[in-house]
């Protein structure tokens, strides 16, 4: 399995400890070196996934893998739509013939409506500071800009913006085509869990939406 822009190795981490032989490709040095240390500190001894540093529109791995996931909106941090076709044809051409793709991408029509802010006081995320996550939706854009303030020894500290793209579903799903995806199905999950079946795209719950698209 091929986790693209996958962090500190959240999936890639479980799926390797299930069984499946994982490949983590990440853009920043310091979230692959973390994903070893994560890895090594659950399993030490163990031989685990391959953590890569590189760019997930030119993933330096070569076919064929049988599933590429980008979770989290890893899709959906480049400006222009002509980027996210490069990393889902990139995908399409390291999976097997018949192989899945899984994104997990934030939902507009939950989006749109909501302006949630976030507080995760020391000790939950950080030891000794205040940590303030802001979601605010744009609509003109169709993205969801997510803002970290970060509150610690009497100062503040804003982190970049990170801007998401948000599709709807036959975006998506027109974008996914494009790459040579052919069937794709779209399912509606709360943001918290896996949805284990075909499950109703509700612009109330779903905070998240998944595509699943095989070639
Ligand atoms: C929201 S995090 C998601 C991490 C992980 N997939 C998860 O679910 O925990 C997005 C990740 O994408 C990575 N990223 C951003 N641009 C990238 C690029 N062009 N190529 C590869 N990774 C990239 C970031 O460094 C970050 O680790």
């Amino acid at each position: 399995m091929l986790d693209l822009g996958c962090g500190g190795g959240r999936h890639s981490i479980l799926l390797q400890e299930r069984g499946h032989a994982v490949v983590g490709v990440d853009l920043c040095q310091e979230v692959v070196e973390l994903a070893q240390e994560n890895w090594e500190t659950r399993n030490p001894g163990v031989d685990g996934p391959q953590f890569l540093l590189g760019d997930m529109r030119a993933p330096p791995v070569q076919g064929s893998f049988s599933v590429v996931l980008l979770m989290d909106a890893s899709l959906g941090v480049f400006d222009d739509d002509a980027e996210h076709l490069r990393v889902l044809t990139a995908a399409a051409d390291r999976l097997e013939p018949g192989g899945a793709l899984v994104i997990e991408l934030l939902n507009p029509y939950f989006w749109a409506h909501r302006n949630l802010t976030q507080h995760f006081p020391p000790g939950s995320v950080a030891a000794n500071a205040d940590i303030l996550r802001s979601y605010r939706f744009d609509p003109l854009a169709g993205r969801v800009q997510d803002r970290i303030t970060i509150f610690e020894d009497g100062a503040r500290r804003v982190l970049p913006t990170q801007s998401l793209r948000c599709w709807t579903p036959p975006e998506i799903a027109g974008l996914s085509r494009a790459a040579g995806f052919s069937r794709v199905n779209i399912i509606g999950s709360d943001g918290w869990h896996v949805p284990n079946g075909p499950g109703r795209l509700d612009p109330e719950s779903s905070a998240t939406i998944w595509v699943l698209a095989r070639l």
